[in-house]
Formats: C-alpha cells, sequence, structure tokens
C-alpha cells in the first residue's frame, strides 16, 4: 500500500506515475516502475540576499575558446565546427552502428595534440588495441582506462588533466553507494550528471557514449539530454554501409546537422560529396522515382524518392515507408486520393528514400508525392528535374525555406529543372536552371512530364 506522497518512477525512462501498474504507461516496458520516496525539500538558508550575483549582458566577459578539431571533417561538422573546451555531448545509437569506432579513431587522430583520454568501459584494452590497429591509431599517445567506476573516472579526470575525454559507455559506469544496476536511471542520472558538473567545471570537453534501442531514442541516456550540451545520433538504415551523424540538439552549433560516412575495413571514412553518393544508383528514368533537395543543417542533399503503387491483394492494403515520416506519407495518399483524383485506396503503396539516409523535412513532401503517382500511373517523369515543396491538406504547394542553396546543389550534380512552389521568391540569377512553379499537386502532376 502506497503512503502518501510515494511516486513510482520507470526505470527505463524515467515517467513518474502516483499509482503503481506491471507496465509502464509511456515506453511499455514490464515491471519497470520502482517506488520512489519524494526527498524532503529542505529550504535553503544558507545565502545571504546581498550575496546573490547578477549583472548586465554588457559586463559578461566572454573569451572566444577556439574549437579542437577532430581530425575528421564531417565529425566537426555536426559538432558545429569541432569540440569546443567544456561542452558535453552525448554520442547515441544502436549497438554495432560505429559509436566505438568514430571516437576511437578521432581520439587517436587527436591524441598527437591534445591530452585525451579514453574511458573503455565496455571493452577490454587488447580489444580496444586491436581496434586501434585496424583503424591506424595504434601508436598513439592516446591515455585508456577500463574503470568502469565513477570515482576511479573521476580520479583519472584529475590526474590526466585531458583536454578531451570518453566514456564509452556510460551506461557501464557506477557509482559505489547507489544499490542500482549500471545502466538504470539511477546510475545514469548521479554518474552522468557528476561527470558532466566535472567536465564544465575543468574546461574539458566530454563525450558520453550511450546506446539506444529500436525504437531510436536513447533509452536510458534520454534523461542526460537536457544536462549536456549537443546530442548526436549516429544512424544507419539496415546497416548498410552508409552511416549518418546527426545532431539532434547543438547549443553551440546548428541542430539537424548531418555528417555521412561509410564504414570500410579501416574505419568509418567521410562520404565528402553526399548527394553524389546518395544518387549514384539511380536509374534516371524509371517509374515510382523523383528527387529532391533538401536542407539538413548547414548544407543542401539531394536524395532519390521511391515509390512502388501496386493494386493490394485483400484485405488492408500494405503501407511501407523507410527514410521518411510514416504519417507524413499517409497524409500525401490521403491529398493525392482527394485532390488529385488518384485511386490509391486499395493499393499497396511502399516508399524508401534511396541510399538509407532518412528526410524528416516537409520539403520532401511534393517529390514524396511525385514519387508515388509516377509509381501508380506506372510512368517515369522529366528525370532531370528536382521537386521542392511542402504539400499542404488542401492540395497546394507551399513554400520552404533556403531554397537558392537547394538550387545551387541540383545545379552542381547536374539537373537542369527545378520544381518549386509558385509563391517563393528567390535570387537565381546565376543559375542556369528552368524553373516550374506549381501552385498545386494537380498542376505539378501535369507539369512533371517525361513520356
Ligand atoms: P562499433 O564501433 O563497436 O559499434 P558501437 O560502439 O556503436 O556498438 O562497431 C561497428 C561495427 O563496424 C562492428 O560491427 C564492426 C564494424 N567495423 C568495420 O566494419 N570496420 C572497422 O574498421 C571497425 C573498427 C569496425
Ligand atoms: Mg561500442
Amino acid at each position: 500500500m502506497a503512503t502518501k506522497g510515494t511516486d513510482y518512477e520507470c526505470s527505463e525512462c524515467g515517467r513518474r506515475t502516483p499509482q503503481w501498474s506491471g507496465r509502464c504507461p509511456d515506453c511499455g516496458e514490464w515491471n519497470s516502475l520502482e517506488e520512489v520516496v519524494p526527498e524532503e525539500d529542505e529550504p535553503r538558508t544558507t545565502r545571504e540576499p546581498d550575496d546573490v550575483e547578477a549583472c548586465t549582458l554588457q559586463q559578461v566577459s566572454w573569451d572566444r575558446r577556439p574549437r579542437m578539431s577532430t581530425g575528421t571533417g564531417e565529425f566537426d561538422r555536426v559538432l558545429g565546427g569541432g569540440l569546443l573546451r567544456g561542452s558535453t555531448i552525448l554520442l547515441g545509437g544502436e549497438p554495432g552502428v560505429g559509436k566505438s569506432t568514430i571516437v576511437l579513431q578521432s581520439l587517436g587522430q587527436m591524441a598527437g595534440e591534445r591530452k585525451c583520454l579514453y574511458m573503455a568501459c565496455e571493452e577490454s584494452l587488447p580489444q580496444v588495441k586491436l581496434r586501434a590497429r585496424r583503424l591506424d591509431v595504434e601508436d598513439s599517445s592516446l591515455v585508456v582506462s577500463g574503470e568502469t567506476d565513477l570515482e576511479a573516472i573521476c580520479h583519472l579526470l584529475e590526474r590526466e588533466d585531458p583536454d578531451v575525454v570518453v566514456v564509452d559507455s556510460v551506461q557501464m559506469v557506477s557509482a559505489e553507494g547507489i544499490d542500482s544496476l549500471p545502466g538504470s536511471l539511477k546510475q545514469l542520472r548521479t554518474c552522468g550528471g557528476e561527470l558532466i558538473r566535472r567536465a564544465k567545471k575543468r574546461g574539458t570537453a566530454l563525450i558520453l557514449v550511450g546506446h539506444a534501442t529500436k525504437q531510436g531514442a536513447i533509452a536510458g541516456p534520454r534523461a542526460l539530454e537536457h544536462l549536456v550540451d549537443a546530442v548526436l545520433y549516429f544512424e544507419s538504415e539496415n546497416f548498410q554501409a552508409l552511416r549518418v551523424l546527426r545532431a539532434v540538439k547543438n547549443r553551440f552549433g546548428p541542430a539537424n546537422e548531418v555528417g555521412v560516412f561509410e564504414m570500410a575495413s579501416g574505419g568509418l571514412e567521410e562520404v565528402l560529396n553526399p548527394s553524389e553518393f546518395f544518387l549514384s544508383e539511380r536509374e534516371a528514368a524509371s517509374a515510382g522515382s523523383a528527387v529532391t533537395s533538401t536542407v539538413e543543417g548547414s548544407r543542401a542533399l539531394l536524395l532519390e524518392t521511391q515509390a512502388l503503387v501496386v493494386p493490394g491483394a485483400y484485405g488492408t492494403p500494405e503501407r511501407r515507408v523507410t527514410g521518411a515520416d510514416r504519417r507524413r506519407v499517409s497524409m500525401l495518399l490521403a491529398v493525392l486520393q482527394r485532390r488529385a483524383g488518384l485511386d490509391l485506396l486499395d493499393c499497396d503503396v511502399f516508399v524508401n528514400v534511396a541510399g538509407g539516409v532518412s528526410v524528416q523535412e516537409p520539403g520532401a513532401d511534393l517529390a514524396l508525392a511525385l514519387a508515388i503517382a509516377s509509381g501508380f500511373q506506372d510512368r517515369p517523369f522529366a528525370p532531370e528535374m528536382v521537386a521542392v515543396g511542402e504539400v499542404g491538406l488542401g492540395g497546394e504547394v507551399r513554400g520552404v525555406g533556403r531554397m537558392e542553396e537547394r538550387m545551387k546543389e541540383a545545379q552542381r550534380l547536374g539537373f537542369e529543372r527545378v520544381m518549386m512552389p509558385a509563391g517563393v521568391r528567390v535570387d537565381g540569377d546565376d543559375m542556369d536552371l528552368d524553373l516550374t512553379r506549381v501552385k498545386t499537386l494537380d498542376q505539378a502532376l501535369a507539369a512533371a512530364g517525361g513520356s
């Protein structure tokens, strides 16, 4: 029987409820609710009113701190131009995606110029050495340690005084005196919180590696998201060689910035020209394909959207979406049905963004809609065209931002035509592109051309 004031907290996602149940109402985990007794709020009376500091913004001094290059351009880009002293970063991703690889590779390269500490909490030191050999950084002066105890890591921080420290992974670290397993919310909060606090105080750059679940959330370590300066997420679609590092939060750089890598035998290699990479396997004049120009962080990327539309066999039609938002695609299907008269209701629809990357911005709507229409009609649209625009519920094609950058990328990759919303003003004088402006999805389908 719960006493007054008792709460239950999910050890997986941190959700609090006043009532116990066998399954967490938020994350669905079984048997994860634990009783927590609210801490007594002790009134703090140690501060005198005059002893509280505040000043005007003008008076705040700020030294422009230089960023430290990780030695990998794409990693630097996602960080906002390199690692900042005293900044704290959470690096999440599914097991095997390459988190340990990217941090070891970067630390190995940095260790020549900076003092770096790698806490290998999951692997033995010989294993780390073996990996370092594959990555060609085995001879570096990187300091490595297999300690997993919070106190030990704190001692090492004091003794080694590194510029950069990586804890791989934070779920393995535990603090003595907390009767909870490593990786539990309690341990994470305590250990992660303490490491972040110390790193900030010392001006050390700290990267906490955390495992994510299949659902894509950084499961336990999510509790640390609001404490860190940046949350980077390493993604890969079906474990193809392609890896995308995405900044989902960044206090010191653009959010949503992406870095693109390829996993090779000697570690992660940067993909310097991602648009080219994503379009490399495109069959130009095929039905069910449309190219869009999307902006991710500070750059434009060309991506091919694909759709296969076939008559449904029986029962509920199949709808499968890879690399795009499923709800967005459902909406586009409904709009195509109602506003453009395509009878998609009984069709099985498969949508895919080629190359294993995902698009999350509405600027890709128009291309997705065109790909579905082209797939439905089984006729290829103009192959040299890039389509950009958000599609509204009325079938109208709406404006999106940063059109010039998208157009430049299209031109750079040799496209001749851009289909775009009628209402967007662009300064494209210096571009040799044929612009097809459309107001509605109907117009877009009519103008998409092709044979
Ligand atoms: P890893 O970096 O250990 O992933 P994480 O720390 O996110 O769990 O492993 C990445 C995968 O990449 C692993 O399955 C082995 C593979 N790999 C390569 O293909 N080439 C390499 O050079 C290395 C080091 C790993
Ligand atoms: Mg690892």
